[in-house]
């Protein structure tokens, strides 16, 4: 009995029925990557010989490239300058942009981000996923409200379980966030559908779907420990 109890901690997706990839694949309001750098930088991440600088570094241009993606549809407004030679009309994003960096996973994609789009206001929210029951742990808020933003993305490498998703979404919910979008580098199957089931209006970004979560609730392939591997704490 005592075994059996320590077994359910430690592998606490053992026995959960999951999706297949197949079934995921064309959820409503998914974006799947299929840009060819996305994928090339993908593989050097998931790669266990890239070390801890290179893995931040590919992580922060991935977070740049899926900001590109994730941005593709945003509302202009019409701004009056003048160039060295002439007035013209211009164009400039109506409202502002939020981003939600999911601590301590998220902070290479914000990173990415903020390069795109300076002008962002970042949020740091602080979640752990206990490894044992793989629920999420709130240990950090930095959220403000604000409703005048045209877009906020919440951004964080892996969607496991989904429930740090989830959650995340939640909170940024009740804080009165407007129009969000989640955004990581590889989904598993059985997340990515609780994620679209709980929240069916946010627009989900990923530069991956793999295949399964494994017993222990980490994707696969995968790349192991996003945060582990961004911050040298292997
Ligand atoms: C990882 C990851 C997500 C979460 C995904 O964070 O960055 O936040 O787990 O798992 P879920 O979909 O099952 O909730 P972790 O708890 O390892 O914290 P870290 O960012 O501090 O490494």
């Amino acid at each position: 009995m005592a075994n059996e109890a320590a077994d359910a901690q430690a592998y606490p997706m053992r026995g959960v029925s999951q999706p297949a990839r197949e079934q995921t694949l064309n959820l409503p309001q998914v974006h799947i990557s299929r840009h060819p750098v996305i994928a090339h930088k993908m593989t050097l991440l998931r790669d266990k010989r890239t070390a801890p600088p290179a893995f931040y570094r590919t992580v922060r241009e991935l977070g740049a490239l899926l900001a590109y993606e994730s941005t593709a549809d945003l509302k202009l407004e019409p701004v009056r300058i003048e160039t060295p030679i002439e007035p013209m009309t211009g164009s400039e994003l109506a409202g502002g942009v939020g981003i939600v960096p999911i601590l301590r996973a998220g902070l290479g994609l914000a990173e990415g981000f903020r390069e795109v789009l300076p002008d962002a206001a970042v949020w740091h929210l602080g979640l752990r996923r206990d490894e044992r029951t793989l629920e999420p742990i709130e240990y950090y808020n930095q959220l403000a409200r604000s409703n005048n933003l045209q877009v906020c993305f919440s951004v964080d490498p892996m969607l496991a379980t989904g429930g740090s998703a989830i959650d995340a979404l939640n909170i940024l919910k009740r804080y009165g966030v407007p129009h969000l979008r989640y955004v990581a580098l590889i989904g598993a199957p059985y997340g990515l559908l609780k994620l679209r089931e709980a929240h069916p209006d946010v627009p989900i970004y990923l530069a991956a779907l793999d295949e399964r979560l494994d017993d222990r609730g980490f994707i696969c392939p995968g790349l192991g420990d996003a945060g582990d591997r961004q911050f040298g704490t292997l």
